[in-house]
């Protein structure tokens, strides 16, 4: 062991872009990393919501920037100001994104590409603008997606999230590689259900019985949002320096049933 800090989970002096932090995973991993000493962007569309992940982050350094992850073009010059005003970026979290319950038959291509840009398209290009030396931290950097169990099985009429979400394991491999030689390592996180806004919105409709039924699908019970947002801190960390290109399951146990 040389050089290694005393304590490899911690991320002092990391400046973390996480979108989709006024909700959700994204807020409860926005939170997690001020404790551990990162600064934190938060971003999302909603301002009120922005400012209160903001009001709740540990420590100082941060900043909330509003923006729509469907403007694909913007992206590149949306990052490069953020990195002007407030400091390069060292890490991207990328947990906004949408569900969508739907047959496939009634699937049109808007609908079609309203999930697919938002949870894939608009994480390869985030991903593409770390390669930029003017937004990107000079000493590496760690990128997480956030996808879902339903990148590895699935159920009907969620297409177009499956396929997202899947697209983000793959997205992820072939990064690691391209990345590595800059030191920028790119990882999935893959949950099962957890108790956030989305899973209300999804199970609204649901009787008693179905939503039983969900939780006996979890042997450990359905996930809270610290169970996202430790493995997320964990992958950003130096505690995972080695580990590239890799989807991490964390499902309660859901894919082992
Ligand atoms: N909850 C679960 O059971 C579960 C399971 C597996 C995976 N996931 C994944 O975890 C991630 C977070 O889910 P969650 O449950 O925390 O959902 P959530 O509470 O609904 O939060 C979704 C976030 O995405 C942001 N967002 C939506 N559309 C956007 C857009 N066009 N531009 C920018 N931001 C946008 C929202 O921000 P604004 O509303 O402010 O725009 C919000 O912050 C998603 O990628 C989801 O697929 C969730």
């Amino acid at each position: 062991m040389n050089n290694s800090p005393v304590n490899p989970f911690l991320l002092n002096g990391r400046r973390v872009l996480v979108t989709g932090a006024s909700s959700g995973i994204g807020r409860g991993i926005a939170i997690l990393l001020s404790q551990l000493g990162a600064s934190v962007v938060c971003s999302g569309r909603n301002e009120e919501r922005l400012q209160e992940t903001f009001d709740n982050l540990e420590g100082s350094g941060h900043a909330f920037s509003r923006f729509n992850l469907i403007d694909i073009d913007e992206i590149r010059p949306w990052m490069s100001e953020i990195s002007k005003q407030h400091g390069k970026l060292w890490g991207i979290v990328h947990a906004a994104g949408i569900q969508q319950t739907l047959p496939a038959g009634m699937i049109n291509r808007e609908k079609f590409e309203q999930v697919v840009t938002l949870n894939a398209e608009a994480a390869f290009f985030l991903a593409k603008t770390m390669l930029s030396p003017s937004v990107r931290d000079e000493h590496g950097g760690s990128i997480v997606f956030i996808s879902s169990v339903m990148s590895i099985v699935s159920q009907a009429a969620i297409s177009t999230y499956s396929l997202s979400k899947a697209a983000l394991s793959g997205l992820a491999k072939s990064l690691a590689i391209e990345f590595a030689p800059k030191k920028i390592r790119v990882n999935c996180v893959s949950p099962a259900y957890v108790r956030t806004p989305l899973l209300d919105d999804m199970t609204k409709k649901w009787d008693k019985n179905q939503f039983e039924d969900l939780i006996k699908r979890h042997p450990l019970g359905l996930g809270e949002i610290q169970d996202v947002a430790y493995s997320t801190a964990f992958l950003l960390s130096e505690a995972a320096r080695w580990i590239t290109g890799t989807n991490l399951i964390v499902d309660g146990g859901y894919t082992a049933i």
